[in-house]
């Protein structure tokens, strides 16, 4: 007999409906409730979703019987739902940013230390099949000690105009490339010591913020990274059902690729062709040689669980809360992330490198 719990959504939109669904997936959970602040929204999205919505966040917060809050609303009340969440003893999974300012970082590092109640951001990447496979290889010394670590993210602009995203005072380095940036820290097994971050004038103008970013990091061992993002040379989807879109996108301008550097091999991981890939590196008398051992392709059918597993880490959260289990990705390793991410910030506002220990 399993322990069932019941759990909250908090912001019912898009990515709100993959914690709905992996909830109505997972066998430790009961009833789903769900939140949005404007009462219309939320009987229009309590119906479309079939679960129970409201815009009264006392009755979810005070209702004993919900012991799991999945946060999905808009980036700005992340610090401030998750500390309510867990000052009502409640569990929370937060998606990413942890806030748009350090400060919000800390105020939700603090409410957890306070209550000692479950905390954990949804950096799903750590659950996702590709990135997986490259830290299990990189941790089974495949690749020597890694040394540096590219990550090229070019997509299109998807964010539209006039939209909570496209009119945040965060940045797109907390927004979108908190997860690349905590990539590179798990690859690399090492923490940041400095950043360099810069970023050229907008071809989107009407971003409130960057539409690109090339941030550069030296690591506490001497290993470097860098992680270089624009957000519109790739075509814009117009989603043509004759074609299949992860596949038009692989030659149209969008990257997303890491290339992880050992002293003894590399890894690829590219989204977009579907593929990882390891090269392992030798010595004839002449020079150093470099050879390709192993590569691995999937189907589109398991793109989620290979390049974006949401739904496996938010039923794998339900387990670990029902079970009174402990977050798997510490809040101090998330906090460590997006220290990374405003250091960057920084960097580029004052032009200048930043050390990470500035941030304490
Ligand atoms: N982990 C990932 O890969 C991933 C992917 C997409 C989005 N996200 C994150 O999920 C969150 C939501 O993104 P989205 O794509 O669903 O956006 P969205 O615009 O589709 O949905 C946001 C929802 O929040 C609601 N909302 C507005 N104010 C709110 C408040 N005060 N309290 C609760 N809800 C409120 C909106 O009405 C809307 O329904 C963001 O934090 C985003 O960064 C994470």
């Amino acid at each position: 007999m399993k322990n069932k719990i019941d759990v909250a959504v908090l912001g019912i939109g898009r990515m709100g409906i993959t914690h709905v669904e992996a909830a109505k997936a997972s066998p430790y959970v009961n009833k789903i409730y769900g939140y949005e602040p404007d009462a219309e929204r939320a009987v229009l999205r309590g119906k479309e979703l079939e679960i129970e919505a409201t815009s009264d966040l006392d009755s979810i917060l005070n209702n004993p019987e919900i012991k799991l809050f999945y946060i999905a609303s808009i980036n700005e009340v992340h610090a401030e739902q998750t500390e309510l969440a867990l000052r009502a003893g409640k569990a929370v999974l937060c998606e990413k940013p942890m806030g748009e300012s350090l400060a919000e970082a800390y105020r939700m590092v603090k409410a957890e230390e306070e209550t000692g109640n479950f905390l954990q951001i949804g950096f799903e990447l750590h659950y996702s099949k590709m990135y997986m496979k490259a830290k299990e290889w990189i941790d089974q010394g495949l690749i020597g000690t890694p040394v540096n670590c590219h990550c090229r993210y070019y997509s299109s602009e998807f964010h539209g105009k006039n939209t909570w995203r496209s009119n945040s005072k965060g940045t797109l380095i907390g927004e979108k490339l908190s997860h690349y940036l905590d990539l590179q820290r798990w690859f690399m097994g090492n923490e940041v010591e400095e950043v360099f971050s810069m970023n050229s004038p907008n071809v989107v103008d009407y971003f409130h913020h960057p539409d690109n970013h090339q941030i550069n990091m030296r690591f506490e061992n001497g290993a470097t990274a860098n992680l270089n993002f624009l957000m519109y040379l790739g075509e814009t989807d117009h989603t043509d059902p004759l074609l299949e879109v992860l596949e038009k996108q692989s030659d149209d301008g969008h990257f997303l690729q890491y290339h992880i550097m050992g002293t003894k091999g590399a890894i690829e991981t590219d989204v977009f062709r579907r593929r990882i890939r390891r090269w392992e590196f030798g010595d004839s008398p002449t020079q150093l040689t470099s050879k390709i051992v192993e590569t691995i392709k999937y189907d589109k059918s398991e793109d989620q669980v290979w390049i974006h597993n949401t739904h496996g880490q938010n039923v794998r959260i339900a387990e670990l809360v029902a079970n009174g289990m402990k977050p798997e990705n510490p809040v101090s390793d998330s906090l460590a992330t997006m220290k990374l991410g405003f250091a960057a910030e920084i960097s580029e506002r004052e032009n200048r490198i930043v050390k990470l220990l500035e941030l304490v």
